[in-house]
């Protein structure tokens, strides 16, 4: 596996590549891997001939009072892993390549689409997510891209800006993993320790339990968000920032399941925010 860290070099490589006809696949991540992160590029493996990782802790992405100093970081242990789950290329910017000094474009979607669920408590959030992908997008140029599901608003906007700039890449969702115990993977769930771990379960458990009284048969959203919500609460150190559900393209809340529903979670365990959630395609 090759470590490229110039934009010139990545856009030579995958030059090359595209010569021989070969297909692109990209996986863009903020590093600190799991097996999640990996299910994306084994996907990418699976659909494409060549798969270029990235790892970026994107600043822009991060509000004044989050956790971008503190965003767990192991670079050697991140290539030890992609290298043995075939990855190609990681691509491994410093943050002057990707923002030089005088950098001045941002991408916004003006709908209310990143106003919702994580948008309301991270006002900022997605314009970094979006400015940041389509930075990469134009450097790697994949023919597929692979997102995981367990950050289902941030596929959605991304598959909206995709289509709205007729960005030339497909973007390919990819489903949630979890850990055993149901708790869905991610970088932050380093954060938490021994009894904060056991109580981030209340999250996965009432995802759990909202997906069965949808298989039950029930259709009015907010009966099944009343029955996940008082799940959450009835665990002490969970702090709801919000439990929605929403329309699967534009986000907007729902009362009633028709089309695609998405059912979302973002809820602090401790100093730990972490999201969750379940779609619902409804016949
Ligand atoms: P990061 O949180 O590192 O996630 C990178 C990719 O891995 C995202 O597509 C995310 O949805 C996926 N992923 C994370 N946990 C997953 C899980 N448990 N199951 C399946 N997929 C999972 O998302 C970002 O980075 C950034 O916002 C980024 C898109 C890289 C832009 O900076």
């Amino acid at each position: 596996m090759e470590i490229i860290t110039t934009i010139d070099n990545i856009r030579s490589k995958v030059k090359e590549w595209k010569l021989q006809g070969l297909s692109v696949g990209f996986v863009p991540t903020m590093g600190y891997l799991h097996e999640g992160h990996i299910s994306l590029v084994n996907e990418s493996n699976k659909q494409c001939d060549k798969t270029i990782a990235s790892i970026f802790v994107n600043p822009s992405q991060f509000g004044p009072n989050e956790d971008f100093e503190a965003y767990p970081r192991d670079f050697d242990r991140d290539c030890s892993l992609l290298e043995a789950n075939g990855c190609d290329i990681v691509f491994y910017p410093e943050k002057n390549e990707i923002y030089p000094e005088n950098f001045a474009t941002y991408i916004n979607i003006i709908s209310d689409m990143p106003k919702q669920l994580c948008g309301k408590s991270r006002p900022i959030h997605f314009q970094g997510v979006c400015t940041v992908v389509a930075k990469l997008f134009n450097i790697v140029t994949p023919d597929k891209a692979f997102f995981g599901e367990k950050d289902a608003q941030q596929l959605a906007i991304i598959k909206k800006m995709v289509a709205d700039l007729n960005i030339d890449v497909k973007v390919v969702p990819c489903p949630i993993i979890r850990e055993e115990d149901g708790l869905a993977k991610s970088s932050r769930n380093t954060y938490l320790n021994k009894e904060e771990r056991i109580a981030a379960l209340i999250l996965s458990k009432s995802i759990f339990l909202g997906k069965s009284l949808v298989e039950k048969g029930e259709r009015n959203a907010d009966i099944i968000l009343s029955a996940m919500i008082e799940m959450i609460n009835s665990e002490p150190m969970a702090k709801i920032d919000y439990v929605d559900a929403v329309d699967g393209l534009t986000m907007l809340k729902v009362k009633n399941i028709t089309g695609t529903t998405l059912f979302a979670m973002a809820v602090n365990i401790g100093k730990t925010r972490l999201i969750d959630n379940f779609v619902v395609e409804a016949k």
